[in-house]
């Protein structure tokens, strides 16, 4: 979507950045501006200010900035259309039409029907709960414990046992059978048309972080089963990219997220004054999700149920958080089995003592892990230490696997060199195949075996001089250290960083060095043409090939001389992940 420059300006002229804002905070007129605490960072004394007359905020506090729009890209999670679409509609001026984008606009369309269907729905059970139809679910909301503000706050329905109502209401509100069927809300069936899907239930609307309704989860009052039942993934329902209770975590201003499993953990959290709280969507904890908290904190509590499965789950989740960068804590809820139990059981003041004495999730995962070894047998003790090995050589980050490695070692009694040892031995070990050399990128020859090394670090570096374009596409893959060949490796340190400046020229490489037999034995390597290579499908696949060569060489390399040695197990776990990477990706020349 494209929009022009007096359209934007139009936008912003006709949108008062103090109105908008208002509508997020409570701004108050101080001198000529504008202030109140940052809604984007945590703070007690308000630093963020508005400017009306230049229509600019800036918090100078965390040093967030901008105009209108880009408040709105940050506060409300939009993308740049979405903001100028949002404001163009506030102020009630109409876009341009994109006539290109007829696809777009009918799928747009679509979904905004859908959102209505779920919108309208989630009103009608909502409607329910409050009537006299709806007695029993309210006397179950009572039973455990949520308050008139609480379960208003999360739109709390309920779905009658009688008939077809709801599918009744929503054609009387316009919505045709196919759209109803699609919001997930019915299914279908030749004989019987239209079949509610949600029967005698108390109903938890799910909402984006937008507070658009996108589905539901039905409770049972009772011991039925399933004790929940979740409408399908739809097109306006992902369900691995969204959290419940995202919609108002995302402004709690606290410096944490709290990850739960159920809805009525969340429910319970947030009237206990944890606004905070998210959960998973009666799915697993995915990578999606975990990006999506990312947005908005570095710090995830866990509160997943003190059981076994719950461990298990948290387990994962710590994982996934760790690999989309994020910190996290666990929660121990004993005696109770989840963050509901505790809170109604303790109250909030002992649950914030909870979240004061969270356990570093590496500690839990070495916890956890411990208590499946028998500790007492030698034998168990070493099977433990080689498991806790292969947890450390996860981070790739050295000075927190050597801060764990070091709590770890103190922790248990094992001397530190052994354990960096096995760290080592284990990130050797790991998945990477070692990849055959390929023959065909290097000019077919039997190689011997010391050629095998160079020839891929010659031949990546020739392809570099020649296509200097290709060095950003694989700079993530590849350091001067992978250049293990004593001629190489300083030409390849100059020239990978004359190649991140932008200004790579062999030439001038080679008039650096003094030695003549060394200026020659250069040129010789930038001057070394690549083999015939005619399609660009065997280009591509000799330039992998050579790239993997490289990493493999530099993995085995570093791995016969990792031991204890730090920069060598950095080159080791930071080798295997780009192997792994790359056995992933392609890359294209082009
Ligand atoms: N869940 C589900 N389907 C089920 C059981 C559970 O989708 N049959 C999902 C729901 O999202 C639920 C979460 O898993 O919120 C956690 O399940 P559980 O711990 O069993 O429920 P609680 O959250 O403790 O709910 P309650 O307190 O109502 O028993
Ligand atoms: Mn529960």
């Amino acid at each position: 979507m494209y929009f022009s420059e007096e359209i934007i300006a139009e936008v912003q002229q006709r949108n008062d950045i103090v109105d908008v804002i208002s509508q997020y905070v409570h701004l108050q007129k101080k001198g000529s501006n504008y202030t109140c605490c940052c809604p984007f960072h945590n703070e007690k004394t308000p630093s963020f200010s508005v400017n009306q007359a230049r229509q600019m905020y800036k918090c100078f506090g965390c040093g967030e900035g901008g105009s209108v729009i880009t408040f709105l890209q940050k506060y409300e999670n939009y993308t740049f259309p979405e903001a100028i679409k949002y404001l163009a509609e506030r102020a009630g001026i109409e876009l341009p039409e994109d006539t290109n984008n007829a696809a777009n606009k009918a799928r747009d369309n679509r979904r905004a029907r859908l959102l209505e269907v779920n919108k309208e729905a989630a009103k009608y059970y909502y409607y329910l709960l409050r009537s006299d139809k709806g007695k029993t679910g309210m006397d179950y909301l009572e039973r455990r414990k949520l308050s008139e503000e609480t379960r208003n706050k999360f739109g709390l329905g309920y779905a009658s046992s009688y008939g077809n109502d709801l599918i009744a209401y929503l054609k009387s509100k316009g919505f045709k059978d196919d759209e109803i069927k699609d919001s997930g809300l019915a299914g279908f069936s030749e004989q019987k048309g239209l079949n509610s899907k949600f029967w005698n239930r108390v109903m938890f609307p799910i909402q984006d972080s937008n507070h658009r309704v996108i589905g539901f989860g039905g409770r049972v009052m009772g011991d039925g089963e399933p004790k929940y039942l979740n409408s399908p993934e739809t097109e306006i329902f992902d369900k691995s990219r969204n959290l419940y209770g995202l919609n108002f975590a995302r402004t709690a201003r606290k410096n944490n997220m709290i990850l739960c499993e159920g809805y009525m953990d969340v429910i319970a959290l947030h009237q206990a004054g944890f606004n905070q709280a998210v959960a998973s969507l009666g799915t697993a904890f995915t990578s999606g999700q975990a990006n999506l908290l990312r947005r908005y904190t570095k710090d995830v509590l866990l509160a997943y149920d003190s059981d076994g499965a719950g461990t298990k789950a948290a387990l994962r989740a710590i994982q996934i958080l760790r690999e989309a960068g994020l910190a996290s804590k666990v929660i121990n809820m004993k005696p109770y089995k989840d963050p509901d139990e505790f809170i109604k059981n303790l109250g909030a003041e002992e649950y914030q003592k909870r979240i004061d004495e969270a356990e570093n999730s590496f500690l839990f995962q070495v916890r956890i892990t411990e208590s499946s070894f028998d500790m007492k047998d030698p034998d168990g003790r070493t099977r433990f230490y080689k498991e806790i090995a292969k947890l450390l050589s996860e981070f790739t980050d050295e000075i927190e696997r050597e801060n764990y490695l070091t709590a770890v070692a103190n922790q248990y009694g094992v001397p530190r060199d052994s354990l960096r040892e096995q760290v080592s031995k284990s990130a050797m070990q790991g998945e990477v195949k070692v990849i055959q050399r390929p023959q065909s990128a290097m000019g077919g020859a039997k190689a011997k075996a010391e050629d095998s090394k160079r020839k891929p670090q010659q031949l990546l570096l020739t392809w570099l001089a020649e296509e200097p374009q290709l060095y950003s596409k694989i700079k993530q893959y590849i350091s001067a250290e992978d250049f293990t060949d004593e001629l190489y490796q300083p030409v390849a340190k100059r020239f990978l960083e004359d190649l991140e400046k932008g200004n790579a020229n062999p030439a001038v490489l080679i008039s650096l060095l003094e030695d003549p037999e060394e200026q020659s034995k250069l040129s010789e390597l930038f001057t070394t043409r690549l083999e015939e290579i005619h399609t660009k499908e065997e280009r591509q696949k000799a330039f992998h090939d050579i790239l993997v060569a490289v990493k493999t060489n530099s993995f085995e390399y570093y791995s016969s001389r990792a031991g204890t040695d730090i920069n060598a197990i950095n080159q080791v776990i930071a080798g295997k992940k780009a192997l792994e990477e790359l056995a992933k990706t392609h890359i294209f020349l082009d």
